[in-house]
């Protein structure tokens, strides 16, 4: 197949990108495996320090001299400090029990410093850079551009994609319904702009001159064929890494993903305040139990309250109180290593667009 010229600024053989996954599960293992088959591994940075970035990235740097790319959230204003959190704490009190950690508390600051994150990025080694929630300053733009970083936004409609164009980056990932974790909308209501990738991706294609990058529900080669066929140039795939043996995430996640069925992946603000899609689970359910009052802060408050839980969780194994965010193609996941993941894409893809060629 081709190679396009995004591809070829990125050094991908292939047209795959696996996608950024701020908390953890994109471990420098799992993304320099990615990068080493000829894909585009990806850092999700968000959470991350400024040496904590500069630390993924060498490790990354170590294990290969391939292309990766890092991702930042947005730089969101913050909400004041919410003054009641009563109830919200009173409705994660007893997970917090359960888990043997003190009752939640609200830390004081929940903000992060972007312009010090983007400044390790840009010293990382890093050859993208993308983003997620919003629109990043147009001199972040520049400043990457002019390192040499392809630049990549989040749209979750083809208004935002079109304000992205218009901001200058390179490419932009169209990020449809079906996807993963957190929803990238930044200009429309969260619900109206839930747009399914088949429907989304071609709009996109239509309304800008970038490349586009097709994002939700890809797991197999029959979605990277589609995708490309919608007149994507790469796909960018989050859940179907999250099973592969390099992912950092609780081995109990891993089981559950490999378990569970399309319809138990939904949207929820339980566990940061900002809508994400991720399996249901007990947390979810008791959080945003419909019969209660809303007890849920906004981001990134509310992210903050339930971290100390979502770590013990991790570390105790244990997915009622975890985020469990995954896409709604979970049936399609495999374990598997990463570069074997990112062959069989390869090779179903080619064995799907052969049989297209055959149809009559
Ligand atoms: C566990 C997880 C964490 C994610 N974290 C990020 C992130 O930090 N930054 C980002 O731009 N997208 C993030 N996403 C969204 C992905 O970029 C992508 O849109 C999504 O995974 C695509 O859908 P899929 O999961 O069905 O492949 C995350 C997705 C998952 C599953």
């Amino acid at each position: 197949m081709s190679i396009s010229k995004l591809m070829q600024k990125l050094d991908m053989t292939h047209p795959i990108i696996q996608a950024p996954m701020a908390g953890g599960g994109d471990t420098p293992p799992l993304v320099a495996a990615v990068s080493a088959a000829g894909g585009l591994g990806s850092i999700g940075a968000a959470y991350l320090s400024p040496a904590q970035i500069a630390e993924a990235a060498r490790q990354v740097r170590e294990k290969t001299d391939r292309a990766f790319a890092i991702n930042l959230f947005a730089p969101l204003p913050v909400p004041d400090r919410p003054s009641e959190t009563r109830a919200a704490i009173e409705r994660l009190k007893a997970f917090y029990e359960e888990l043997g950690l003190p009752e939640p508390e609200l830390a004081a600051t929940a903000s992060t410093d972007f312009d010090a994150q983007l400044a390790a990025v840009l010293e990382s080694g890093a050859r993208g850079f993308s983003f997620t929630f919003g629109m990043v300053p147009e001199a972040a733009i520049a400043a990457a551009k002019s390192k040499g970083l392809v630049v990549m936004g989040t749209a979750t409609t083809v208004d935002e994609a079109v304000a992205l164009e218009r901001a200058g980056v390179d490419a932009v990932i169209a990020q449809g319904s079906e996807a993963g974790g957190h929803r990238g909308s930044f200009l429309t209501d969260f619900e109206m702009a839930m747009v399914g990738t088949m429907a989304l991706v071609p709009q996109v294609v239509d309304a800008v001159k970038i490349p586009v990058i097709a994002s939700g529900g890809i797991a197999d080669g029959r979605g990277l064929a589609a995708a490309l066929a919608l007149g994507a140039e790469a796909v960018q795939i989050g859940t179907a890494f999250l099973t592969t043996e390099e992912a950092g995430i609780a081995e109990a996640y891993k089981e559950r993903l490999l378990a569970v069925t399309e319809v138990e992946s939904r949207l929820t603000r339980a566990f940061s305040g900002r809508p994400a899609r991720g399996l249901v689970n007990r947390v979810m359910t008791k959080v945003e139990d419909p019969a209660l009052a809303s007890a849920v802060l906004p981001f990134p408050w509310q992210n903050a309250l339930t971290r100390p839980m979502r770590s013990a969780a991790t570390q105790q194994n244990k997915t009622d109180y975890l985020s469990l965010w995954a896409g709604q193609a979970v049936r399609l996941l495999r374990r598997q290593k990463a570069a074997d993941l990112v062959t069989s894409l390869v090779t179903e893809m080619e064995t799907t667009i052969d049989r297209l060629r055959r149809r009559k």
